[in-house]
């Protein structure tokens, strides 16, 4: 008798497991990370290394196929195909549906620039010419916004409570008719404070405003969702992303379309082409793609038969960073560290593992030499966020101390962070 259920059959007894997140395996993929050894790279925020996929990437792009795109011969139809192929990977990252939404470019200053020189456009005579910035942002995603005054934009701060983060209760009455744009960090670079951004863009909408998202921050470290947090734009860097100097943009089609052309020749007015300025570094672009891969990959080998693999990933990331944010939290407060940001243990899913801080025995530029001399990249100083640190009370020159992780860095990196740090504290 045929069996009535012959794909049963084929299935192994239990389901496939999620694995323990393989730190050795990532670590041993990251060159840059072993060879630093006994180095600790806890500046991961400035930029991050990259698995030797990307690197075979880029070199391949330039040995192989280093021509412009658009021509009629095989070699230019394969960077064509490469492109494209970035573009599928990149939307996939970002959960988006288009992937002629994605727009490739040089970083994601000159991005969130472009962006806001073609809606400066749109302000005169508009009865909507108010923007919302944040205290928490980077100054990129706050300077070019800033620029607009000059066009008539009227611009209004969200500000920053007590604890570090974003209220929503806060933002809910700078918003009305006359708000054009949100421009909002998904997390703060200094402080690691995650923003409830599906929570911002129902109340920018609900008003009719937009919402631009700067996601540099946050998209090593967590799933980026385009269509959850309903956004209408949002940038990223790929040095960040485990990828070489490159940025992408994500902008809702009609978004874009809405947007004034910054051309005027007879390149296509529509995206993502309307908003590449120009040829972006191709080999960077086939290694930002290598990157994804990478962590794909990763993804398959924590969650196999994963149905999408790279939110297996940062799932996974996100998981595992979480228990490097309470071991070094253990540390921090040990030492009497004045930690900003989230510092619950019950929160951390609001916080990532980027720690700003202050000693009250050490000033920040010292204390950093000093780790350096002992074998721990950190950094200190403004962050690129001058407005936050003046809001925490905090000297621009002295700034604070930061200690950014990804999760190429392992619990044992912290531990030996620790004792250095309490043995500094015992003096
Ligand atoms: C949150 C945030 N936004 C924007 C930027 C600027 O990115 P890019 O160097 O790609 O212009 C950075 C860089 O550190 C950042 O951390």
């Amino acid at each position: 008798m045929p069996d009535a259920f012959p794909a049963a059959a084929a299935l192994p007894a239990t389901p496939p497991q999620a694995q323990a997140f393989p730190i050795d395996a990532v670590r041993a993929a990251f060159p840059a990370v072993t060879r630093a050894e006994p180095l600790v790279l806890f500046d991961n925020a400035a930029g991050a290394q990259v698995p030797k996929p990307v690197f075979e990437a880029v070199n391949a792009h330039l040995l192989e196929r280093n021509v412009q795109r658009g021509g009629r011969y095989a070699m230019s139809q394969e960077v064509d195909a490469m492109v494209a192929a970035a573009r599928v990977r990149v939307a996939a990252f970002l959960n988006a549906t288009d992937p002629d939404e994605v727009c490739f470019g040089m970083n994601a200053t000159s991005f969130i620039r472009l962006i806001s020189l073609a809606l400066g456009q749109t302000l005169a005579g508009s009865p909507r010419r108010r923007i919302v910035l944040t205290e928490i942002d980077h100054e990129a995603n706050i300077a070019a916004w800033l620029a607009l005054e000059a066009q008539g934009a009227e611009i209004v701060w969200w500000r920053l409570r007590e604890d570090g983060r974003l209220h929503l209760e806060d933002l809910a009455p700078l918003l009305d008719a006359r708000t054009r744009l949100v421009a909002c960090a998904a997390a703060s670079n200094a402080l690691g404070s995650v923003t409830d951004l599906a929570g911002v863009a129902r109340l920018a909408h609900a008003v009719g405003a937009e919402l631009f998202v700067d996601a540099v921050h946050y998209a090593p470290h967590a799933v980026v969702d385009v269509q959850a947090w309903d956004c209408d734009y949002l940038v990223c860097s790929g040095y960040k992303i485990f990828g070489p100097h490159m940025g992408f943009l994500w902008g809702r089609r009609a978004a874009l379309e809405a947007l004034p052309t910054f051309r005027e020749d007879f390149i296509p007015d529509t995206p993502p082409f309307k908003v590449e300025a120009g040829t972006f570094i191709y080999e960077n672009v086939a290694g930002m793609a290598a990157a994804l891969d990478y962590l794909a990959d990763l993804g398959t080998r924590i969650s196999p038969g994963a149905a999408d693999p790279l939110r297996a990933a940062m799932e996974a990331i996100a998981a595992y960073e979480r228990g490097l944010s309470m071991r070094m939290l253990d540390a921090l407060t040990s030492v009497e560290a004045r930690v900003f940001g989230v510092t619950d243990p019950g929160e951390l899913d609001a916080r990532l593992p980027t720690f700003g801080f202050t000693l009250p025995w050490a000033e920040p530029a010292r204390f950093v030499e000093a780790m350096a001399t002992a074998g721990f990249a950190l950094r200190d100083g403004h962050m690129y966020a001058p407005r936050l640190i003046a809001r925490l009370g905090l000297a621009f020159e002295a700034g604070l101390i930061r200690a950014s992780l990804c999760h190429y860095n392992s619990p044992d990196e912290i531990d030996r962070f620790a004792e250095v740090l309490r043995r500094m504290h015992r003096g």
